[in-house]
């Protein structure tokens, strides 16, 4: 299927590595031409822009925006996939202390606004039809997990901030939507094993959750994401707007 995003210009947040770096693969093998703003300067075998930015600093994030926005001759689509838990196990709630509320909420959450408000302005300058904006929220965002309860109510913030969005970008014909993973071996995935201090394995572990709390048993990979970002910022997918969409392997079934 030819998704014509050749020469669109695409523009990964949190795209170093992980499902954010499937993301950017994806639209490279469109033919789009692809930037990444992370916190991480060095990305390996990545030949494309690259501004190292912090997305809880506004204002780096700006100077970034405003960087791209004269490099490329317009802005087309943003992808936010940065993610980052609290390091702790969150249950029961009280577990994570208000103040290690405030980096997750910011990086999830604040960081997603000042991705929007930041390219938002160059995304309705000359024909703006057709561009979006897409944010990785999790299912973590639609269940309250019990697993990092700070992570699982910035996911769920995500989800109503991508909605404002989609709304008020409506009448200039750019679209808004998010992704929802269930559970990937990234370096995120790991660091939930981790913060829960059990003796068995990675592996092990991230076997069993995934039989328990998937009906499809199965893994998902980044490049699953890859292929639903890059149709979502397609003509295919003109209609779609304000939706969260799962690849979870049935984790959260909605109507
Ligand atoms: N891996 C999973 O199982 C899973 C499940 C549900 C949702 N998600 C979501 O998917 C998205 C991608 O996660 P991932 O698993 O690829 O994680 P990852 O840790 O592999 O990648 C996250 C990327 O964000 C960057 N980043 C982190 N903090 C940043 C900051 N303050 N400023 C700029 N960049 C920053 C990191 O450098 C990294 O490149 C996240 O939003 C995450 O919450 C992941």
């Amino acid at each position: 299927m030819n998704l014509n995003l050749q020469n669109k210009t695409a523009i990964i947040v949190g795209g170093a590595q992980g499902i954010g770096r499937a993301i950017a693969d994806a639209f490279i093998a469109e033919e789009a031409q692809v930037a990444i703003i992370d916190r991480e300067a060095e990305i390996t075998g990545f030949l494309g822009e690259v501004r190292q930015a912090d997305v809880a600093d506004f204002e780096a994030i700006k100077k970034a925006a405003d960087d791209l926005a004269s490099q490329f001759r317009q802005i087309d689509h943003v992808i936010f996939s940065v993610g980052i838990g609290s390091g702790k196990t969150g249950f029961p709630f009280w577990n994570v202390a208000p103040q290690d509320w405030m980096q997750v909420l910011q990086v999830n959450l604040i960081g997603a606004v000042h991705t929007a408000q930041a390219f938002a302005p160059y995304m309705q300058q000359g024909d703006s039809h057709g561009r979006s904006l897409l944010f990785i929220t999790s299912v973590a965002g639609q269940v309250g997990s019990q697993t990092d309860p700070p992570y699982s109510a910035s996911k769920a913030g995500l989800i109503n901030f991508m909605q404002c969005v989609a709304r008020d970008l409506a009448a200039d014909g750019i679209r808004s939507n998010a992704l929802a993973p269930g559970m990937v071996k990234t370096s995120l995935n790991r660091s939930v094993w981790k913060a829960s201090q059990v003796t068995e394995s990675y592996q092990d572990w991230a076997d069993e959750k995934i039989k328990r709390i998937a009906p499809l048993g199965q893994w998902q990979d980044p490049e699953e994401y890859g292929a639903m970002a890059v149709y979502l910022a397609s003509p295919q997918a003109k209609n779609i707007t304000g939706q969260t969409i799962n690849i979870d392997g049935g984790q959260v079934m909605h109507s």
